[in-house]
């Protein structure tokens, strides 16, 4: 693959955005905290740089820089909003601050269609996002305006020669209607940069890493059925095939039928190697009696541990675990820690490769989750594995508030199937982020036929979302919802009431534990 294109974080909320559109061009980038010494970034032979933007004022003290040599590197350099202004402050131009932050919606003259503009004719009116307070009020020398706004008399600016290039708006946010196109015009006529990062390369690619970093030993994987777990051992079995053993826990939370499920699809259809390890007595047996929410998960965890350690023992030559690792959470450890750094909350297997003594073998930890599912197709995995709504790894132990019985998963299972098909037969599975059944620890009173009954509550739960963070109730047909609760108690045993969550995240949760 040609070289990379380094996105140096100043802590802005976007610079995953610029890794994001970046890619989809198909061109390699990494994201690197501005702090990065000049060397080590000149041994990642980048083929252009671009200075992310960043809440910081390059006036404030200890406010992110960047070593002035990256400049002098040779290679294109785009700075955007607060990159801009940091490559025309330490270039010898002045910013000053504004005495009102410039947020939304612009319109920019284009003077000179060079470098992002490249695409544009000259006297275009294009529409552009901006967001910031402070402005470049002097261009540093061999610098002149390619581009401005009627509040921004430097929207864009530009040093030829030196190949050097500022914006003051955002080209990669979805209100920057040709964001992309401006991206490209960078990277793709400007630096020259090869667009091969496509997801069969990248099989063909990574595959050979993985032969190169196991050698001829062996691999384990923790297999959940999950999108990441199921890709990473696809990448690894395609490498080392059968050297690869993948490990099923099935802890007793698991929903209606996914342990055969699993099996049938990865044993069977895919050919992997699979142990099923039924450990459902040992979690139950250790979650008896116990009602806190954290607690429990602190539980699932530690069996999790003991129950995987004790299986990959078996299999002696194992020197290395594959963990389906994403980018979003190294870019987490990287990134410069602004406020673009996320706080996450759940690690469930945390601890794991240090406890066993193995290397990791992380082939996703470059990808973004769409990129994920890119890959998985790109190896003829099949739709339905890919497109999986994310299921949390303490599994139903969190949707079964209270004391967690057997009775209570049964008919939570039974429901939360019922209101998966329904949601498939109306064809939202794919538009909705998470949807679920929860099993609530109160009984209330129906009528059935002549009878009273005195059963368990079922509440349904339908968030839309993009990465989990925030959520929103899923606005569902109240036909589909009435179908659902109509056939949950009808055909569940144990349950007489069914209701809808309409709480948003925040302040609620999407899960309820
Ligand atoms: P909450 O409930 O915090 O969930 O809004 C956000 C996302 O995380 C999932 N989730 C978990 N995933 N272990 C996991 O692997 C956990 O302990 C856990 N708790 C919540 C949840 O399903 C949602 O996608």
């Amino acid at each position: 693959m040609s070289s990379p294109v380094i996105i140096l974080d100043f802590g802005s909320q976007y610079t995953q955005l610029i890794a994001r559109r970046v890619r989809e061009l198909q061109i390699y980038c990494e994201i690197q905290p501005c702090t990065m010494e000049l060397d080590a970034l000149r041994a990642l032979e980048p083929a252009a740089v671009i200075l992310s933007g960043g809440p910081a004022s390059v006036f404030a003290d200890g406010s992110p820089t960047v070593d002035k040599g990256v400049f002098e590197l040779g290679v294109p350099v785009l700075g955007i909003c607060y990159g801009m202004q940091l490559t025309c402050h330490l270039l010898g131009g002045r910013v000053e601050a504004a005495t009102e932050r410039e947020y939304g919606p612009a319109t920019i003259h284009v003077d000179k269609p060079v470098g992002l503009l490249a695409a544009f004719e000259a006297g275009a009116d294009v529409d552009v996002w901006m967001s910031h307070g402070d402005r470049v009020a002097a261009l540093p020398e061999g610098f002149h305006v390619v581009a401005k706004s009627s509040n921004s008399p430097f929207a864009a600016v530009a040093d030829e020669s030196r190949r050097l290039y500022g914006v003051q708006f955002h080209p990669e946010v979805v209100h920057t209607p040709r964001g992309v196109e401006m991206l490209r015009a960078f990277l793709v006529d400007t630096a020259g940069v090869t667009a091969d990062w496509t997801p069969g390369n990248f099989v063909e690619q990574s595959v050979a890493a993985i032969q190169q970093q196991v050698g001829e030993g062996a691999a384990i994987c923790g297999l959940s059925g999950g999108v990441d777990s199921s890709v990473a051992a696809m990448l690894v079995h395609k490498a080392i095939g059968d050297r690869l053993t993948c490990i099923f826990v099935d802890n007793g939370l698991l929903r209606k039928d996914e342990g055969k499920k699993v099996m049938e699809m990865f044993a069977d259809n895919l050919h992997l190697k699979v142990i099923h390890v039924d450990a459902s007595a040992e979690f139950l047996g250790a979650l008896e009696g116990v009602s806190d929410p954290e607690t429990k998960r602190k539980i699932i965890g530690k069996v999790f541990i003991d129950v995987f350690d004790r299986e990959a023992k078996k299999i002696t030559d194992a020197k290395h675990l594959v963990q389906g690792t994403l980018y979003p959470d190294v870019i987490e450890s990287v990134s410069f820690k602004g406020p673009s750094a996320v706080i996450k909350s759940h690690h469930n297997v945390g601890g794991l490769p240090e406890r066993m003594n193995l290397s990791l073998v992380e082939p996703l930890r470059l990808l973004f989750k769409d990129e994920v599912r890119e890959v998985g197709k790109a190896m003829g995995m099949p739709h339905d594995v890919l497109q999986r709504q994310p299921f949390p790894g303490p599994g139903l132990a969190v949707r079964c508030p209270g004391v967690i019985e057997r009775e209570k998963l049964d008919i939570l299972r039974e429901a939360d199937a019922i209101f998966e098909q329904e949601i498939r037969a109306a064809g939202l599975y794919e538009k909705i982020w998470q949807s679920f059944a929860v099993i609530l620890p109160v009984k209330t009173v129906g009528v059935m036929g002549d009878e009273r009954t005195y059963e368990y509550v079922v509440a349904l739960r339908a968030v839309t979302s993009r990465d989990g963070m925030t959520a929103d109730w899923a606005r569902i047909d109240h036909d589909v919802l009435a179908k659902t609760s109509t056939r949950i108690i009808n055909e569940v045993r144990g349950c007489n009431r069914v209701c809808y969550d309409i709480s948003s995240k925040p302040p609620s949760t999407i899960e309820w534990e």
